[in-house]
């Protein structure tokens, strides 16, 4: 038998963030409100910070036409690599609010915005901080690998 284990540290008390942190963390509160997500209500935000200093923020964007909405994860990391595509990415907070959906602990980022956070990891070749959070709890994921055992790699498509 094999396993993989994830490591995360949970933190119940916002006072033990560092300044970076609480401003990622605002940040992401506040632009899930501009949330474009008139069909699931459900608004999600996400901010990153970049190496220079640069905060980049996402929310999700929903279309009548269902399939073409975009998770807030998304949205910020490709306007990030968009722009500023040689800056590195150090940390993603991601987190929604609502009162309509049971937001007891802090929501995860989906299968698709794991894979391409991840690439992004890989060609940094520096670890990616992901914080995941609601209004009582962060959970502090040192590298996004760690959210995506057995990924599916860029390398595979190198042929032989
Ligand atoms: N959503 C995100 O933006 N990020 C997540 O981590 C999970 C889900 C969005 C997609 C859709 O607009 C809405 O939340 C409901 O699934």
């Amino acid at each position: 038998m094999q396993e993989f284990k994830i490591y995360f540290k949970e933190i119940l008390d916002r006072k033990e963030l560092s300044s970076i942190d609480l401003n990622l963390l605002n940040k992401a509160e506040e632009i899930l409100k501009k949330a474009y997500a008139p069909y699931s209500k459900f608004n999600v935000g996400a901010s990153l910070l970049l190496e220079d200093g640069t905060y980049v923020l996402g929310n999700n964007q929903e279309n009548a036409s269902f399939p073409c909405g975009i998770c807030a994860e998304r949205v910020a990391l490709f306007a990030t690599k968009a722009n500023n595509p040689h800056l590195k990415i150090k940390k993603i907070a991601i987190t929604t609010k609502s009162e309509e959906f049971n937001i007891e602990s802090p929501i995860a980022p989906c299968g698709m915005c794991r894979q391409v956070l991840l690439e992004y990891e890989e060609q940094q070749k520096e670890p990616i901080e992901v914080l995941l959070f609601n209004e009582t709890k962060i959970l502090k994921f040192k590298q996004a690998k760690d959210l995506l055992p057995l990924h599916f790699s860029e390398d595979r498509l190198k042929r032989k």
